[in-house]
């Protein structure tokens, strides 16, 4: 098994008080273990937490990239200049992102492409609605989240990008997907890749889980062999309930 990657996606959270205040209590109760660990802080965090993150084991991500170098886009970020602050892991296609901001698979693929040309991690989400699970379409939905997702990258790109599958149900409510819901979803997902890049490169990349995943449940999801790591949302707010899922498993 491979060591775990757990990542906090920070969302519309923290001001520079918050920050200091969680990441001063974080470094030191990570600061041993063998699992990756990375931190998605909103943009106006990033100066900041970098500051903050110098010199530890925390890696420092953002929520968001745009395709494009620069230009005429307001209220967007390219990939430079997040490269420039330091940051290494960026979210792509938050289940968030899709659903209030009209995120696309399409527009999904162009961030993708951005990211990895600037050599970040990329962690690109994909999951299911409520409806489209209880209908029985949540095996075709991520077909299609993943065909269209990852159009056009070659195994060497693919092995690169961390998978987080985030039922939409999961995410804030309080209701976690079964160890046995997020194995068997992954498993479907992992499966996909090999389809498209060949079992070996399927294999070496990385699938979080995300969607209420805590301290308490993090050590069973964790322990299920597609699943390898998370990324936290309201438990990463928190220093010492997002060092416990860390050292979880
Ligand atoms: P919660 O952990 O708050 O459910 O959020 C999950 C998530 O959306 C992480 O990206």
């Amino acid at each position: 098994m491979k060591n775990k990657f757990i990542a906090g996606n920070w969302k519309m959270n923290n001001t520079a008080e918050d920050t200091e205040a969680l990441l001063t209590a974080l470094i030191p109760l990570v600061k041993d273990t063998k699992n990756r660990v990375a931190v998605c802080v909103p943009y106006t965090d990033i100066c900041l937490a970098r500051k903050l993150l110098k010199g530890t084991n925390i890696e420092l991500g953002a929520q968001n990239v745009h395709w494009a170098d620069y230009g005429a886009f307001t209220g967007e970020i390219s990939a430079e200049m997040l490269a420039e602050k330091g940051v290494k892991c960026v979210i792509i296609g938050h289940s968030e992102r899709r659903g209030y901001f009209g995120e696309t698979n399409q527009t999904v693929n162009m961030r993708l492409k951005a990211a990895l040309a600037k050599g970040f991690t990329p962690i690109v989400c994909i999951g299911e609605s409520l409806e489209q699970r209880q209908n029985g379409e949540t095996e075709d939905f991520l077909a299609q989240q993943i065909k269209e997702g990852f159009e056009g990258l070659t195994a060497e790109q693919a092995v690169r990008v961390v998978v987080a599958y985030e039922p939409i149900w999961a995410i804030g409510t309080g209701v976690t997907a079964t160890k046995e819901q997020a194995q068997e979803t992954i498993a479907f997902a992992r499966s996909k890749f090999a389809e498209a890049f060949g079992k070996e490169t399927a294999e070496r990349i990385y699938f979080l889980y995300g969607g209420s995943m805590n301290e308490k449940n993090a050590k069973e999801l964790l322990g299920m062999p597609d699943i390898d790591g998370g990324l936290i949302g309201g438990a990463s707010l928190v220093a010492e309930k997002f060092a416990k899922i860390v050292e979880a498993f």
